[in-house]
């Protein structure tokens, strides 16, 4: 099956607008690209489709199995009205994901000696180099170290670390003993903490002294004790023991670790220890550890086999990953990106990566091209959001830097507009390397929709072709499927290794949320829309479309168009009801730095909106936007804007808001009328 129909010739810029253009910068770049060509994607993407079991038996032979599978590579039902849903995956094999990404690295492969993670640290004093050798003996120690406090195959971990080193540590340790980790954001308030830690009922909790974010001083033992002691008032607390790291910032800098002492009376249960280093102790026996699943936020279930594989996978050919690479993804290990693209998947691969503690902007808005120049990075990974909070900044602070060596920018968690694209491309990439976008989810383990750097040609905002082995649909309110140039529901007709097998505890909820509505598929929750050349538009979520006068708009579109402005840095679209359309539209936008809003720019975002998607489109409410809410994992929170443009002050939950305040300015400056 040819998933589209492409012409792989590069396009001589014509009179096109830039963002309609299709961009194939990867000639010269990629001499011995995994998938040198478009026409090498596609026999992939056949094989992987046609003959799965044999693509992925491949694929899978790279790695050290305690048992093989017994039985056929992948059983599964997507069919609500045929039972229950389930998905497996070489079932019956036995293996250890800690063993395949460290002891095989160093005692197959041979690179012990070489540097898997360049810790960076909030300050630009703090760094660290690890090598695997280091990285396997430390883990080891961690694993050591949980094991004495009793933690077993099958017990859940609670990890509340910030983006240290001993945050990889442990949740390879836990992956080493078999136990499942449950890693919780560092910015989550002990509220939060508490829930996710009774959700997966974990038993012990580990996590930091402090640490600084930016300028900012977090007290993360205090709010890791109040957590505990909101879980034991609820009377289901199952933490039995609380681990806390001494932070790299706080071994000689008594200034800081005594404030962090003061008015503080934590009282932890069962055990406290501080370690500064790890108990020492022979490795593991690797015929003792078989099996270890992973979990993630929302309870979405992961097991070790397909999701070892598929990130394995998805990060080599996405990234076209070759061993002299210096990789960098800016995510948080909190998220998913974090535990597919920052330990999972590079390790696998025996690569380097960066791992940055810090933030874009401190101590100076160039930090991060900063590290680029310093470590050498040739492949980087971002969200849209970090991308347009730069571009505000200008070019000038890139300029200060050698970027010579990146060679492919990716991205991930939002569509990226069209105008943050080609910033990316001209700007950070020197219009040399592919912007790589990725469509993914918690759920899908890994890329599903994304380019390959030498091969596919881009389109500005489109996240273009499925990867291999994952076979997209599009579907209309009524579950019928749609060919050709459509739009609609993105839907995924066959399960692939990444795929998640559950959520922990809730198979209701499991099948409710992902394959209730249109049996027979697994149902993301996206709007997409697929183009004369078959490739996929990600429109946004599907809860988040609009319907003025009976045309359905998506928030996406409209966004992109807004942000194509010179003035606008970022902007947000909400619905508004309305007496006559049924809906408007109600936009918030950030301008630039220095930039007016008045009301000649309201007429110009009016009239280009108008332009690119029509008359319908034209928004009713354009409101001046400091900042936008948005969560941590910087996602817009579309439902606190709806809110503020109705003007209902009961906003309910907001704790996972990253700066409140933002909410309040918000209101203040809310538009009464109709611009
Ligand atoms: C949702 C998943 C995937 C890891 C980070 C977020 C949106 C993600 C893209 C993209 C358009 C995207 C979707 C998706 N999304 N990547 N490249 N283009 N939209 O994980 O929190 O599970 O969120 O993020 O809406 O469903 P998540």
């Amino acid at each position: 099956m040819s998933p589209v129909s492409v012409s792989t010739n590069r396009v001589v810029p014509g009179p096109q607008e830039p963002e309609e253009k299709t961009y194939h910068p990867s000639d010269g770049l990629f001499t011995d690209a995994h998938v040198p060509d478009f026409d090498a994607y596609l026999a992939l993407y056949k094989k992987s489709t046609e003959e799965p079991e044999e693509f992925w038996a491949d694929v899978a032979q790279e790695f050290y199995w305690k048992k093989p599978p017994s039985g056929p590579m992948l059983q599964y039902n997507f069919d609500v009205n045929k039972g229950n849903i389930y998905i497996k995956f070489m079932e019956g094999a036995k293996t250890n994901i800690c063993y395949n990404i460290l002891d095989r690295n160093v005692h197959e492969r041979n690179l012990g000696e070489k540097v898997a993670y360049y810790w960076e640290g909030n300050s630009p004093d703090h760094h660290q180099n690890i090598t695997y050798n280091q990285l396997l003996r430390n883990v080891c120690r961690c694993a050591n170290a949980l094991k004495l406090l009793g933690v077993k195959k099958g017990d859940r971990v609670a990890i509340y670390l910030p983006m240290i080193p001993e945050l990889v540590y442990t949740m390879l340790a836990c992956a080493r003993i078999g136990a499942v980790h449950s890693i919780v954001f560092a910015g989550f308030s002990s509220e939060s903490l508490c829930e996710r830690i009774m959700d997966a009922q974990c038993n012990i909790l580990v996590t930091a002294d402090g640490v600084y974010r930016g300028d900012k001083l977090i007290n993360l033992k205090k709010i890791a004790s109040e957590a505990l002691e909101r879980c034991k008032e609820s009377m289901a607390s199952c933490v039995q023991k609380c681990v806390v790291v001494k932070h790299h910032a706080f071994r000689t800098n008594t200034d800081a670790s005594n404030k962090l002492q003061v008015g503080q009376t934590v009282k932890l249960y069962g055990l406290l220890t501080v370690y500064d280093g790890f108990l020492a102790g022979k490795n593991l026996n690797r015929a003792n550890v078989k099996f270890s699943y992973i979990q993630h936020l929302n309870g979405v279930l992961h097991t070790v086999t397909g999701y070892m594989l598929y990130t394995s996978l998805t990060f080599k050919y996405v990234f076209d990953y070759h061993h002299d690479d210096v990789y960098w993804c800016t995510a948080d290990i909190g998220w998913i990106t974090g535990h597919s693209y920052i330990t999972y998947g590079p390790l696998a691969n025996g690569a380097t990566s960066v791992l940055f503690e810090g933030v874009p902007v401190y101590p100076h808005v160039g930090r991060l091209w900063e590290i680029i120049e310093k470590y050498g990075v040739s492949k980087f990974y971002t969200a849209p959001t970090a991308i347009r909070l730069l571009m505000k900044y200008g070019r000038e602070p890139l300029q200060r830097y050698d970027l010579s060596s990146l060679c492919v920018l990716g991205t991930v968690g939002e569509p990226i507009n069209p105008e943050a694209w080609l910033w990316y491309y001209d700007v950070v990439g020197q219009q040399r390397c592919p912007v790589i976008d990725t469509f993914w989810q918690t759920e899908t383990g890994g890329h599903v929709l994304t380019p390959l750097p030498a091969a596919t040609p881009l389109k500005p905002g489109s996240a273009t072709c499925p990867f291999f082995g994952v076979q997209p649909a599009i579907l209309n309110e009524h579950g019928e499927e749609l060919e050709g140039e459509a739009e609609g529901y993105l839907v995924f007709r066959k399960p692939w290794p990444g795929i998640m097998r559950g959520v922990y505890g809730n198979q209701e909820r499991f099948e409710s949320t992902y394959f209730r509505k249109f049996p027979g598929f697994y149902v993301t929750g996206d709007g997409c829309r697929r183009d004369q050349d078959g490739y996929y538009w990600i429109t946004g979520r599907i809860d988040d479309m609009l319907n003025v006068s009976g045309h359905l708009l998506s928030t996406a579109e409209v966004e992109a168009a807004l942000t194509e402005h010179p003035s606008v840095a970022e902007a947000a679209v909400v619905s508004q009801p309305h007496a006559v359309k049924g809906e408007c539209l109600y936009c918030f936008v950030t301008l630039k730095d220095h930039k007016e809003f008045n009301r000649t720019l309201m007429e110009e975002l009016k009239r280009k909106v108008r332009e690119k998607i029509g008359p319908i489109a034209t928004p009713d409410f354009i409101q001046n936007a400091p900042g936008l809410p948005k969560t941590r994992s910087g996602k817009i929170m579309r439902r606190v804007l709806r809110q503020i443009a109705r003007n209902e002050k009961d906003l309910g939950d907001l704790s996972t808001l990253a700066d409140p305040k933002v909410v309040e300015v918000l209101f203040s400056q809310r538009c009464e009328a109709a611009a």
